[in-house]
Protein backbone atom coordinates (compact mmCIF):
# COMPACT_ATOMS: atom_id res chain seq x y z
CA UNK A 1 0.00 0.00 0.00
CA UNK A 2 2.63 1.98 0.74
CA UNK A 3 4.58 1.56 -2.56
CA UNK A 4 1.50 2.72 -4.69
CA UNK A 5 1.31 5.70 -2.48
CA UNK A 6 5.00 6.70 -2.60
CA UNK A 7 4.66 5.91 -6.46
CA UNK A 8 1.28 8.30 -7.01
CA UNK A 9 3.31 10.78 -4.45
CA UNK A 10 6.24 11.20 -6.89
CA UNK A 11 4.35 11.46 -9.84
CA UNK A 12 2.24 14.06 -8.73
CA UNK A 13 4.85 16.08 -7.47
CA UNK A 14 6.91 15.42 -11.16
CA UNK A 15 3.61 16.96 -12.62
CA UNK A 16 4.12 19.92 -10.93
CA UNK A 17 7.41 20.48 -12.28
CA UNK A 18 9.63 18.68 -9.72
CA UNK A 19 11.98 15.42 -10.30
CA UNK A 20 13.43 12.71 -8.10
CA UNK A 21 16.59 12.72 -6.44
CA UNK A 22 18.09 10.16 -3.53
CA UNK A 23 20.37 12.78 -1.98
CA UNK A 24 18.96 14.47 0.79
CA UNK A 25 21.12 17.69 0.80
CA UNK A 26 20.09 18.18 -2.71
CA UNK A 27 16.17 17.77 -2.42
CA UNK A 28 14.04 21.24 -2.27
CA UNK A 29 11.20 18.79 -0.76
CA UNK A 30 11.69 15.80 1.43
CA UNK A 31 8.77 13.58 2.59
CA UNK A 32 8.89 10.66 4.36
CA UNK A 33 5.97 8.21 3.41
CA UNK A 34 5.32 6.41 7.29
CA UNK A 35 3.76 3.43 8.60
CA UNK A 36 2.28 2.84 11.95
CA UNK A 37 1.64 -0.86 12.28
CA UNK A 38 4.14 -1.38 14.92
CA UNK A 39 5.86 0.71 17.28
CA UNK A 40 9.66 0.14 16.10
CA UNK A 41 8.22 1.61 12.32
CA UNK A 42 6.90 5.03 14.28
CA UNK A 43 9.81 5.16 16.00
CA UNK A 44 12.03 4.84 13.01
CA UNK A 45 10.10 7.82 11.47
CA UNK A 46 11.50 10.04 14.10
CA UNK A 47 14.90 9.23 14.40
CA UNK A 48 14.98 9.12 10.06
CA UNK A 49 13.62 13.24 10.92
CA UNK A 50 16.26 13.68 13.31
CA UNK A 51 18.98 12.82 11.00
CA UNK A 52 16.86 14.16 8.03
CA UNK A 53 16.56 17.95 9.77
CA UNK A 54 20.22 18.12 10.31
CA UNK A 55 21.11 17.06 6.49
CA UNK A 56 18.96 19.22 4.47
CA UNK A 57 19.15 22.37 2.78
CA UNK A 58 17.70 25.20 4.91
CA UNK A 59 15.34 26.00 2.40
CA UNK A 60 13.89 22.23 1.95
CA UNK A 61 10.22 21.57 2.46
CA UNK A 62 10.37 18.93 5.34
CA UNK A 63 7.32 16.92 5.85
CA UNK A 64 5.61 13.41 7.02
CA UNK A 65 2.39 11.35 5.07
CA UNK A 66 1.08 8.33 6.06
CA UNK A 67 -0.23 6.77 8.99
CA UNK A 68 2.21 8.09 11.27
CA UNK A 69 1.07 10.85 10.39
CA UNK A 70 -2.46 10.27 11.37
CA UNK A 71 -1.42 9.07 14.32
CA UNK A 72 1.00 12.14 15.20
CA UNK A 73 -1.44 14.81 14.14
CA UNK A 74 -0.42 18.30 15.11
CA UNK A 75 2.28 16.43 18.00
CA UNK A 76 4.67 15.66 15.19
CA UNK A 77 5.41 20.03 14.81
CA UNK A 78 5.91 19.89 18.70
CA UNK A 79 8.22 17.05 18.05
CA UNK A 80 10.18 17.87 15.36
CA UNK A 81 9.43 21.94 14.67
CA UNK A 82 11.26 21.88 11.11
CA UNK A 83 8.51 19.84 9.81
CA UNK A 84 6.25 21.98 7.13
CA UNK A 85 2.99 19.68 6.57
CA UNK A 86 1.51 16.44 8.28
CA UNK A 87 -0.43 14.41 5.99
CA UNK A 88 -2.47 11.33 6.82
CA UNK A 89 -2.93 8.39 4.07
CA UNK A 90 -6.12 9.77 2.71
CA UNK A 91 -4.71 13.37 2.72
CA UNK A 92 -1.74 13.29 0.69
CA UNK A 93 -3.36 14.94 -2.52
CA UNK A 94 -3.15 18.19 -0.95
CA UNK A 95 0.38 17.96 -0.84
CA UNK A 96 0.47 20.55 -3.80
CA UNK A 97 -1.06 23.38 -1.05
CA UNK A 98 2.55 23.69 0.66
CA UNK A 99 4.55 23.77 -2.64
CA UNK A 100 1.92 26.72 -3.75
CA UNK A 101 2.49 27.95 0.20
CA UNK A 102 5.45 27.03 1.30
CA UNK A 103 5.21 28.82 4.47
CA UNK A 104 2.18 27.90 5.89
CA UNK A 105 2.65 24.71 8.27
CA UNK A 106 0.21 22.19 6.62
CA UNK A 107 -2.20 19.86 8.86
CA UNK A 108 -4.55 17.43 7.21
CA UNK A 109 -5.04 13.83 8.68
CA UNK A 110 -9.09 13.97 7.97
CA UNK A 111 -10.51 10.89 6.79
CA UNK A 112 -11.31 11.84 2.99
CA UNK A 113 -12.42 8.17 2.17
CA UNK A 114 -11.82 7.62 -1.26
CA UNK A 115 -11.27 10.87 -2.83
CA UNK A 116 -8.00 10.73 -2.90
CA UNK A 117 -8.04 8.39 -5.77
CA UNK A 118 -10.10 10.96 -7.83
CA UNK A 119 -7.23 13.92 -7.42
CA UNK A 120 -4.11 11.60 -8.34
CA UNK A 121 -2.96 11.60 -11.77
CA UNK A 122 -2.26 8.28 -13.52
CA UNK A 123 1.28 7.17 -14.30
CA UNK A 124 3.02 7.58 -17.56
CA UNK A 125 5.06 5.05 -16.66
CA UNK A 126 4.29 2.15 -14.91
CA UNK A 127 6.49 -0.54 -13.37
CA UNK A 128 6.73 -4.13 -14.56
CA UNK A 129 4.29 -4.75 -10.83
CA UNK A 130 1.72 -2.48 -10.53
CA UNK A 131 -0.09 -2.15 -6.88
CA UNK A 132 -3.58 -1.28 -7.63
CA UNK A 133 -6.07 -0.65 -4.37
CA UNK A 134 -9.31 -1.89 -4.76
CA UNK A 135 -10.08 -0.40 -1.38
CA UNK A 136 -8.90 1.68 1.91
CA UNK A 137 -9.58 1.14 5.40
CA UNK A 138 -10.63 -2.24 7.00
CA UNK A 139 -14.07 -2.93 9.00
CA UNK A 140 -12.41 -5.43 10.93
CA UNK A 141 -11.54 -4.65 14.04
CA UNK A 142 -8.88 -7.26 15.37
CA UNK A 143 -7.94 -5.77 18.85
CA UNK A 144 -4.04 -5.41 18.26
CA UNK A 145 -4.27 -3.32 14.95
CA UNK A 146 -4.17 0.31 14.29
CA UNK A 147 -4.99 0.77 10.97
CA UNK A 148 -8.50 1.29 11.24
CA UNK A 149 -7.57 4.45 12.83
CA UNK A 150 -5.30 5.83 10.53
CA UNK A 151 -7.04 4.73 7.47
CA UNK A 152 -10.77 5.16 8.63
CA UNK A 153 -13.83 2.54 7.68
CA UNK A 154 -13.78 -0.06 4.83
CA UNK A 155 -14.48 1.63 1.72
CA UNK A 156 -14.36 -0.49 -1.78
CA UNK A 157 -13.08 1.73 -4.87
CA UNK A 158 -16.13 1.70 -7.88
CA UNK A 159 -15.28 -1.23 -10.73
CA UNK A 160 -14.86 1.04 -13.35
CA UNK A 161 -11.98 3.14 -12.18
CA UNK A 162 -10.22 0.00 -10.52
CA UNK A 163 -10.22 -1.17 -13.83
CA UNK A 164 -9.70 1.70 -15.53
CA UNK A 165 -6.32 1.71 -13.09
CA UNK A 166 -5.05 -1.95 -14.66
CA UNK A 167 -6.09 -0.80 -18.39
CA UNK A 168 -3.74 2.13 -17.62
CA UNK A 169 -1.01 0.45 -15.96
CA UNK A 170 -1.01 -2.37 -18.74
CA UNK A 171 -0.95 0.60 -21.59
CA UNK A 172 2.11 2.01 -19.88
CA UNK A 173 4.17 -1.28 -18.89
CA UNK A 174 2.99 -3.25 -16.11
CA UNK A 175 2.70 -7.18 -17.15
CA UNK A 176 1.67 -7.89 -13.08
CA UNK A 177 -1.29 -6.85 -11.04
CA UNK A 178 -1.35 -6.48 -7.75
CA UNK A 179 -4.59 -5.81 -6.36
CA UNK A 180 -4.35 -4.52 -2.61
CA UNK A 181 -6.54 -4.19 0.48
CA UNK A 182 -5.90 -4.57 3.91
CA UNK A 183 -9.25 -6.49 3.93
CA UNK A 184 -8.78 -7.24 -0.13
CA UNK A 185 -11.06 -10.59 -0.64
CA UNK A 186 -13.98 -8.27 1.20
CA UNK A 187 -13.56 -6.19 -1.61
CA UNK A 188 -17.52 -5.11 -2.72
CA UNK A 189 -19.26 -2.63 -4.77
CA UNK A 190 -22.55 -2.05 -6.03
CA UNK A 191 -23.42 0.12 -9.32
CA UNK A 192 -26.16 2.38 -9.86
CA UNK A 193 -28.11 -0.28 -11.57
CA UNK A 194 -27.83 -2.31 -8.45
CA UNK A 195 -24.96 -4.86 -9.87
CA UNK A 196 -22.56 -6.21 -7.18
CA UNK A 197 -18.77 -6.57 -8.19
CA UNK A 198 -16.53 -8.78 -6.35
CA UNK A 199 -12.49 -9.52 -6.14
CA UNK A 200 -13.77 -13.04 -8.89
CA UNK A 201 -15.01 -9.85 -10.98
CA UNK A 202 -12.13 -7.47 -11.04
CA UNK A 203 -9.65 -10.55 -11.76
CA UNK A 204 -11.63 -11.74 -14.95
CA UNK A 205 -11.96 -8.53 -16.37
CA UNK A 206 -7.91 -7.86 -15.91
CA UNK A 207 -7.25 -11.24 -16.94
CA UNK A 208 -8.66 -10.25 -20.33
CA UNK A 209 -6.19 -7.78 -21.00
CA UNK A 210 -3.27 -9.39 -23.53
CA UNK A 211 -0.72 -7.71 -21.61
CA UNK A 212 -1.25 -8.47 -18.16
CA UNK A 213 0.00 -11.87 -17.45
CA UNK A 214 0.13 -12.76 -13.70
CA UNK A 215 -2.56 -11.19 -11.15
CA UNK A 216 -2.18 -11.54 -7.68
CA UNK A 217 -3.82 -9.82 -4.51
CA UNK A 218 -2.57 -9.51 -0.58
CA UNK A 219 -4.01 -9.19 1.70
CA UNK A 220 -7.42 -11.62 2.80
CA UNK A 221 -9.20 -12.54 5.45
CA UNK A 222 -9.99 -16.00 6.29
CA UNK A 223 -14.01 -15.67 6.17
CA UNK A 224 -13.98 -13.52 3.11
CA UNK A 225 -12.55 -16.40 0.96
CA UNK A 226 -15.61 -17.18 -0.80
CA UNK A 227 -16.34 -19.94 -3.28
CA UNK A 228 -16.49 -17.69 -6.76
CA UNK A 229 -12.81 -16.12 -5.67
CA UNK A 230 -11.81 -20.04 -4.65
CA UNK A 231 -13.05 -21.29 -7.83
CA UNK A 232 -11.11 -18.55 -10.01
CA UNK A 233 -8.00 -20.00 -8.52
CA UNK A 234 -9.16 -23.33 -10.72
CA UNK A 235 -10.11 -21.17 -14.28
CA UNK A 236 -8.40 -18.36 -14.08
CA UNK A 237 -4.21 -19.14 -15.22
CA UNK A 238 -3.04 -15.68 -14.76
CA UNK A 239 -3.52 -15.68 -11.34
CA UNK A 240 -0.37 -17.35 -9.48
CA UNK A 241 -1.08 -19.83 -7.57
CA UNK A 242 -0.29 -18.53 -4.19
CA UNK A 243 -1.88 -16.90 -1.82
CA UNK A 244 -0.97 -15.00 1.31
CA UNK A 245 -4.55 -15.43 4.28
CA UNK A 246 -2.68 -14.19 7.19
CA UNK A 247 -3.91 -16.84 10.81
CA UNK A 248 -1.87 -14.96 13.04
CA UNK A 249 -1.96 -17.33 15.52
CA UNK A 250 -2.86 -20.86 15.98
CA UNK A 251 -4.69 -20.82 19.67
CA UNK A 252 -8.08 -20.39 19.03
CA UNK A 253 -8.79 -18.72 22.52
CA UNK A 254 -5.82 -16.06 21.72
CA UNK A 255 -7.62 -15.38 18.17
CA UNK A 256 -10.92 -14.69 19.88
CA UNK A 257 -8.81 -12.35 22.14
CA UNK A 258 -7.51 -10.57 18.98
CA UNK A 259 -11.22 -10.79 17.70
CA UNK A 260 -10.04 -12.83 14.35
CA UNK A 261 -12.19 -16.25 13.25
CA UNK A 262 -11.37 -18.68 15.56
CA UNK A 263 -12.45 -21.61 13.63
CA UNK A 264 -9.40 -23.37 12.57
CA UNK A 265 -11.19 -26.41 11.08
CA UNK A 266 -13.07 -23.83 8.90
CA UNK A 267 -9.44 -21.88 8.15
CA UNK A 268 -8.55 -25.85 6.92
CA UNK A 269 -11.46 -26.11 4.91
CA UNK A 270 -10.72 -23.22 2.57
CA UNK A 271 -7.46 -24.15 2.28
CA UNK A 272 -8.37 -27.60 1.13
CA UNK A 273 -11.21 -25.95 -1.50
CA UNK A 274 -8.45 -24.07 -2.89
CA UNK A 275 -5.95 -27.40 -3.36
CA UNK A 276 -9.04 -29.00 -4.84
CA UNK A 277 -9.09 -26.31 -7.38
CA UNK A 278 -5.12 -25.83 -8.01
CA UNK A 279 -3.12 -28.42 -6.25
CA UNK A 280 0.18 -26.28 -6.80
CA UNK A 281 -1.00 -23.58 -4.31
CA UNK A 282 0.59 -22.19 -1.79
CA UNK A 283 -0.06 -20.32 1.22
CA UNK A 284 1.47 -17.42 3.09
CA UNK A 285 0.28 -16.14 6.38
CA UNK A 286 1.67 -12.87 9.15
CA UNK A 287 1.80 -14.08 12.23
CA UNK A 288 1.71 -12.38 15.86
CA UNK A 289 3.60 -14.01 18.84
CA UNK A 290 3.48 -12.83 22.60
CA UNK A 291 -0.10 -11.45 22.15
CA UNK A 292 -1.31 -10.73 25.72
CA UNK A 293 -1.76 -13.02 27.17
CA UNK A 294 -0.45 -15.86 24.91
CA UNK A 295 0.61 -18.97 26.93
CA UNK A 296 3.56 -21.55 26.06
CA UNK A 297 0.61 -23.92 24.84
CA UNK A 298 -0.82 -21.05 22.93
CA UNK A 299 2.58 -20.37 21.37
CA UNK A 300 2.51 -24.47 20.79
CA UNK A 301 -0.57 -23.84 18.62
CA UNK A 302 0.84 -21.69 16.43
CA UNK A 303 4.21 -23.31 15.73
CA UNK A 304 1.54 -26.22 14.90
CA UNK A 305 -0.25 -24.90 12.67
CA UNK A 306 2.70 -23.10 11.07
CA UNK A 307 3.96 -27.08 10.25
CA UNK A 308 0.81 -28.19 9.37
CA UNK A 309 -0.29 -25.71 6.59
CA UNK A 310 3.20 -25.37 5.57
CA UNK A 311 3.30 -22.10 4.89
CA UNK A 312 5.89 -20.36 2.54
CA UNK A 313 7.00 -16.61 2.59
CA UNK A 314 5.54 -15.88 6.12
CA UNK A 315 6.18 -12.58 7.82
CA UNK A 316 6.05 -12.80 11.85
CA UNK A 317 6.28 -10.20 14.44
CA UNK A 318 6.67 -9.69 18.01
CA UNK A 319 3.16 -8.07 19.14
CA UNK A 320 3.69 -4.02 19.76
CA UNK A 321 0.94 -2.53 21.41
CA UNK A 322 -0.58 0.36 19.88
CA UNK A 323 -2.32 3.49 20.56
CA UNK A 324 -6.49 3.77 20.01
CA UNK A 325 -6.19 -0.18 20.24
CA UNK A 326 -8.39 -2.90 22.89
CA UNK A 327 -5.20 -4.92 23.13
CA UNK A 328 -3.06 -2.37 24.17
CA UNK A 329 -4.81 -2.07 27.60
CA UNK A 330 -5.41 -5.88 27.93
CA UNK A 331 -4.13 -7.48 30.85
CA UNK A 332 -1.09 -10.02 31.19
CA UNK A 333 0.91 -8.08 28.86
CA UNK A 334 3.99 -10.42 27.63
CA UNK A 335 7.66 -9.59 28.11
CA UNK A 336 9.48 -8.57 25.49
CA UNK A 337 12.35 -11.69 26.68
CA UNK A 338 9.38 -14.05 25.91
CA UNK A 339 8.36 -12.38 22.47
CA UNK A 340 12.25 -12.49 21.63
CA UNK A 341 12.03 -16.97 22.42
CA UNK A 342 8.95 -17.15 20.67
CA UNK A 343 9.64 -15.30 17.20
CA UNK A 344 13.03 -16.94 17.41
CA UNK A 345 11.19 -20.61 17.50
CA UNK A 346 8.42 -19.62 14.64
CA UNK A 347 10.90 -18.80 12.59
CA UNK A 348 13.18 -21.67 12.66
CA UNK A 349 9.57 -23.18 12.01
CA UNK A 350 8.71 -20.63 9.30
CA UNK A 351 12.59 -21.14 7.70
CA UNK A 352 12.51 -24.72 7.85
CA UNK A 353 8.61 -24.60 5.54
CA UNK A 354 10.19 -22.56 3.51
CA UNK A 355 13.66 -24.37 2.99
CA UNK A 356 11.32 -27.72 2.15
CA UNK A 357 9.49 -25.51 -0.39
CA UNK A 358 12.46 -24.60 -1.99
CA UNK A 359 14.18 -27.73 -2.34
CA UNK A 360 11.12 -29.34 -4.01
CA UNK A 361 10.87 -26.83 -6.39
CA UNK A 362 15.02 -28.01 -7.77
CA UNK A 363 14.72 -29.98 -11.55
CA UNK A 364 11.07 -28.37 -11.77
CA UNK A 365 10.36 -25.69 -14.40
CA UNK A 366 8.75 -22.43 -13.67
CA UNK A 367 7.42 -19.22 -15.42
CA UNK A 368 9.11 -16.06 -13.69
CA UNK A 369 8.92 -12.58 -14.02
CA UNK A 370 12.18 -11.04 -14.44
CA UNK A 371 12.85 -8.46 -11.72
CA UNK A 372 16.62 -6.62 -12.03
CA UNK A 373 20.16 -7.41 -11.91
CA UNK A 374 21.77 -8.74 -8.96
CA UNK A 375 24.26 -6.69 -6.66
CA UNK A 376 27.57 -8.38 -8.40
CA UNK A 377 25.68 -7.49 -11.80
CA UNK A 378 26.69 -10.55 -13.13
CA UNK A 379 23.12 -12.32 -12.32
CA UNK A 380 19.59 -11.95 -13.33
CA UNK A 381 16.53 -11.67 -10.60
CA UNK A 382 13.57 -13.01 -11.19
CA UNK A 383 10.30 -14.00 -8.93
CA UNK A 384 8.90 -17.67 -9.75
CA UNK A 385 5.00 -17.73 -9.28
CA UNK A 386 5.55 -18.28 -5.50
CA UNK A 387 7.03 -15.42 -5.08
CA UNK A 388 10.90 -17.00 -4.36
CA UNK A 389 13.51 -14.59 -6.07
CA UNK A 390 15.20 -17.02 -8.37
CA UNK A 391 18.72 -15.69 -9.63
CA UNK A 392 19.84 -16.78 -13.13
CA UNK A 393 23.42 -16.32 -14.69
CA UNK A 394 23.34 -13.27 -17.42
CA UNK A 395 22.84 -15.01 -20.51
CA UNK A 396 24.48 -13.61 -24.24
CA UNK A 397 21.02 -12.99 -25.54
CA UNK A 398 17.98 -10.54 -24.98
CA UNK A 399 15.62 -11.91 -22.15
CA UNK A 400 11.68 -11.49 -22.16
CA UNK A 401 9.90 -10.08 -19.06
CA UNK A 402 8.28 -13.33 -18.34
CA UNK A 403 11.08 -16.33 -18.80
CA UNK A 404 10.75 -20.45 -18.45
CA UNK A 405 13.12 -21.05 -15.96
CA UNK A 406 14.66 -24.47 -15.08
CA UNK A 407 15.63 -24.48 -11.07
CA UNK A 408 19.20 -26.19 -10.64
CA UNK A 409 19.90 -25.51 -6.78
CA UNK A 410 17.81 -24.21 -3.93
CA UNK A 411 18.34 -22.80 -0.37
CA UNK A 412 16.43 -21.38 2.36
CA UNK A 413 16.59 -17.74 0.69
CA UNK A 414 16.50 -17.96 -2.64
CA UNK A 415 16.08 -20.32 -6.47
CA UNK A 416 18.65 -21.02 -8.42
CA UNK A 417 18.13 -21.75 -12.37
CA UNK A 418 18.98 -21.89 -16.01
CA UNK A 419 16.68 -19.50 -18.98
CA UNK A 420 15.31 -22.50 -20.96
CA UNK A 421 14.82 -20.79 -24.52
N1 LIG B 1 1.87 -5.82 16.58
C1 LIG B 1 2.53 -6.70 15.80
N2 LIG B 1 2.18 -7.01 14.54
C2 LIG B 1 1.09 -6.37 14.04
N3 LIG B 1 0.47 -6.46 12.85
C3 LIG B 1 -0.58 -5.61 12.84
N4 LIG B 1 -0.66 -4.98 14.01
C4 LIG B 1 0.35 -5.43 14.80
C5 LIG B 1 0.78 -5.18 16.12
N5 LIG B 1 0.13 -4.31 16.91
C6 LIG B 1 0.91 -7.38 11.80
C7 LIG B 1 -0.18 -8.40 11.46
C8 LIG B 1 -0.65 -7.93 10.11
C9 LIG B 1 0.61 -7.30 9.54
C10 LIG B 1 0.39 -6.37 8.43
O1 LIG B 1 1.17 -6.64 10.64
O2 LIG B 1 0.45 -9.67 11.38
O3 LIG B 1 -1.13 -9.00 9.31
FE1 LIG C 1 -5.85 -4.73 10.86
FE2 LIG C 1 -5.90 -6.56 8.88
FE3 LIG C 1 -7.36 -6.92 11.11
FE4 LIG C 1 -8.05 -5.03 9.35
S1 LIG C 1 -8.03 -7.30 9.02
S2 LIG C 1 -8.01 -4.77 11.58
S3 LIG C 1 -6.02 -4.28 8.67
S4 LIG C 1 -5.08 -6.87 10.92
Amino acid sequence: MNVYDSERIAAMLEKHGLTQTENVADADIIILNTCAVRAKATDKVYSCLGRIRRAKKESALLGIVGCVARESGSDAFRRIPELNFVLGPQSYHKLPEIIKNPDIKLLNIDLGGLEKFDELPQMEKSPTVAYIPVQEGCNHCCTYCIVPYTRGRELSRPFDDVIADTVNAAKTGAIEICFLGQNVNGYKYTDEKGNLFRLSDLIRETAKLPEILRIRFTSSYPTEMTDDLINIFGTEPKLLPFLNMPIQSGSPRILKKMNRPNDLDAYKTIVQKLKNVRPDIQISSDFIVGFPDETDEDFAETLRIAREIKYINSYSFKYSPRPHTAAAIMPNQISEQIKSVRLQQLDAQLNENQREFNMSCIDKEMICLFEGNDKTGRNLVFRTPYMQQCIVEKPDHEITPLQKIKITDANKSCLHGEIIK
